[in-house]
């Protein structure tokens, strides 16, 4: 860990990132696209940094300005489903806190179980359920970052929720709002599943960003998370799930995800 942090500073080479963001599955086009980008550093080349396995996650740190805002971006994040750990998945997460960010914003791809988040919509999540069975702050606890006992009562902060809302209005997207439901791969969900989760008050499904969300607000950080639906959930739409559809319908949304992120980010 101290050797994976001097490395990164080192690269930073004095540029303090103040605005975390996680790109998730096939949106990781962000950074190269619509960040100033003053440098990059692969995941491969930090001592003792796991690095994901999976098409779409490309495993590096891009960092560079969009508009005023200091961003270090994650281009690809590790999922549990790969065999790494909790610890594992979420270093990035501290190494970007020990940095400099305060605000980190979380992406990703999921499935709808409301009826209304269809892919391609874009949904604010405004609280998680944990059904990953696990927890990244098991363990010893790791007092520079935080207390033992972390609250969970406002994981995703209201008032970044508010501007992200006002920044959708205005550019005329819709942007809904709901509950994520975290699970842990990489099979997909059942669709007798998917009607337990709906029971349970999720409105959407995906592999991730809870461990991440957890960690960050341990360490006291701000933090925002925008799922893109990707796909109806299983059992709710007409065919089987493929990694394939949910990198193709994120594509998709390209341009209007990344003018969103552009204003949120810079707002942050
Ligand atoms: N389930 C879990 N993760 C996902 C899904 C899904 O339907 N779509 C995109 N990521």
């Amino acid at each position: 860990m101290k050797a994976a942090l001097s490395t990164l500073e080192l690269h930073l080479n004095g540029f303090t990132p103040r605005v975390g963001v996680v790109l998730g599955s096939g949106l990781g086009f962000f950074a190269e696209e619509h960040m100033e980008v003053l440098g990059e550093l692969p995941y491969s080349g930090i001592p003792g940094m796991s690095h994901p396995t999976v098409n779409g996650h490309k495993g590096r740190f891009l960092w560079g300005r969009v508009g005023h805002a200091s961003v270090l971006c994650m281009q690809g994040r590790l999922h549990y489903y790969e065999g790494y750990s909790m610890q594992q998945i979420t270093e990035p997460v501290r190494l970007m806190t020990q940095v400099g960010i305060q605000t980190l914003i979380l992406t990703n791809a999921a499935g709808g179980i409301r009826d209304d988040l269809v892919p391609g919509r874009l949904m604010l999540i405004s609280d998680h359920i944990n059904m990953m069975g696990d927890n990244p702050l098991i363990g010893p606890n790791d007092d520079r970052f935080g207390d033992r006992f972390c609250d969970m009562t406002y994981t995703y902060c209201p008032e970044l929720r508010t501007k992200a809302k006002a920044i959708a209005e205005k550019q005329g997207l819709l942007l809904s709002e709901g509950v994520y439901i975290a699970v842990s791969g990489p099979s997909f969900e059942t669709p007798a599943e998917i009607r337990a989760f709906r029971t349970l008050g999720a409105d959407a499904v995906g592999m991730s960003t809870v461990p991440e969300a957890i960690i960050a607000r341990h360490a006291g950080l701000r933090v925002a998370a925008v799922s893109c639906i990707t796909n109806k959930a299983a059992g709710l739409g007409s065919g089987e799930l493929s990694h394939e559809e949910v990198a193709r319908e994120a594509a998709k949304v390209k341009t209007s995800f990344a003018e969103f992120l552009c204003s949120f980010v810079e707002s942050c």
